[in-house]
């Protein structure tokens, strides 16, 4: 069920490639971005050539790929104003510390900053550095300064690095910045303009006294980037989130509350919509009669006990028949064992349209981490998906959103 036909057919791309061991993941981008049918032109900087061969680029690529400035044929054949202006977009992946400080100061002293300084079209980077370096206050600003002059990025994931350390700095991997080109090529058509969808995201927090409570491992992490995938295709998200540490997403009306309920209600309030996707690791028990005051040891010992009670089903009160139902209603499922029949049963139990079922247990290792294995389980039967960054899959799933309400 994935779009028929390459989806950057007649869109052209300008890459730089700038230094940094990360810079042969840059092959496997411009793979990515041929198959899906765009025209990659290459632009190779002196660091980055330390790394990869203008050779190799150029073998895949189809394009000739350039590295002087000061090229007489270059300027004759193709003057770097125009160089810079050909593409629909302009990516820098890897953009290495050095690159992104001289974005951020205006300086045009070889061939790409010359490029980036003179062009008209958007710019994507695609930072990569030692975590260190990605952490420096120098580099925050240059961050800062380059946002808000309107350069997009995708930011750089967290894991091992090739120096040996472990943090944020280790480049987006090419599916992630190939979902994040498409995003912005296809800005234009915008398919789910204005249209207004739900997503619930993060744990809840079900109060057991005043300073205590029942809660999980979600981290909020794939229900935020699906309310950002959704509103990048233009969508009016509404989304409702419980207690996570990571910022709200962008261009998205936030919610902020606690328990089952509070999210049951925030959702409620949220409606009419035309697609509800519930992400969130909502606790299945509340405790009954939460203690008004801190529940106090006693001094023979006694260990006190919960009375629970079970939590709305917000994900089935949303799917159930009637008027107000959205079209389309997406659950999610986190299983540990013979995940596909879980999920196709869940979905049926349930009442919603699609099911994302993932692999919670430990060879899994979704929850809280970086990456998701996902299978979309529809009427139709079920659908693999690769392992793949979160914010990818959330691209993805938006898109196929934005194609069931088209
Ligand atoms: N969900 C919800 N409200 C609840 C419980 C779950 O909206 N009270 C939603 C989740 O957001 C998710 C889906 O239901 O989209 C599946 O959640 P999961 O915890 O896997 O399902 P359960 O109903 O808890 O099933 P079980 O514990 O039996 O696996």
């Amino acid at each position: 069920m994935t779009p028929a036909g390459p989806r950057l057919a007649g869109r052209r791309v300008l890459l730089i490639v700038s230094g940094g061991i990360a810079a042969y993941k840059a092959l496997e981008l411009i793979r990515l971005l041929k198959r899906e049918g765009a025209g990659v032109r290459c632009v190779l900087t002196a660091g980055g050539a330390e790394f990869v061969t203008p050779l190799s680029l150029q073998a895949l690529s189809e394009e000739k790929v350039h590295t002087e400035l000061f090229s007489l044929t270059d300027e004759s054949e193709m003057g770097h104003i125009q160089l810079s202006r050909s593409a629909d977009l302009v990516v820098v992946a890897p953009a290495s510390a050095d690159i992104l400080a001289r974005m951020a100061a205006g300086l045009a002293g070889d061939l790409a900053t010359t490029l980036l300084l003179a062009t008209d079209k958007p710019v994507l980077v695609a930072p990569a550095m030692n975590v260190r370096m990605w952490t420096h206050a120098a580099t925050l600003a240059n961050m800062a300064t380059l946002k808000a002059r309107g350069v997009a990025v995708v930011e750089p994931e967290e894991g091992a690095m090739a120096c040996g350390e472990w943090g944020p700095g280790r480049l987006a991997e090419p599916p992630a910045i190939l979902a994040r080109i498409e995003a912005m090529l296809n800005h234009a058509a915008r398919p789910l303009a204005g249209r207004p969808v739900l997503v619930t995201s993060g744990p809840t927090h079900e109060p057991i006294d005043p300073v205590r409570y029942i809660a999980n491992r979600s981290s909020g992490r794939q229900g935020h980037a699906i309310a950002a995938a959704l509103a990048e295709l233009g969508a009016r998200v509404t989304l409702v989130s419980g207690p996570v540490s990571i910022p709200d997403p962008p261009l998205v009306r936030v919610v902020h509350i606690e328990t089952a309920e509070q999210m049951l209600a925030a959702c409620r309030a949220a409606l009419p919509v035309e697609a509800a996707v519930c992400v969130a690791a909502v606790a299945d028990w509340r405790v009954e009669a939460p203690s008004a005051a801190k529940i106090k040891k006693t001094g023979g010992g006694e260990t006190p006990s919960l009375v629970l009670a079970a939590n709305p089903d917000i994900l089935a009160t949303l799917s159930a028949d009637g008027p107000g139902r959205p079209r389309l209603v997406v659950g999610f499922a986190a299983e540990t064992d013979d995940l596909i029949a879980h999920a196709t049963e869940k979905r049926r139990r349930k009442g919603c349209d699609w099911l994302v079922a993932n692999d919670v247990s430990a060879a899994g290792g979704a929850m809280g981490g970086e990456e998701n294995e996902v299978h979309l389980i529809t009427a139709e039967g079920s659908e693999d998906w690769p392992r793949m960054a979160k914010v990818a899959v959330a691209e993805r799933l938006a898109a196929r959103i934005a194609e069931a309400l088209a």
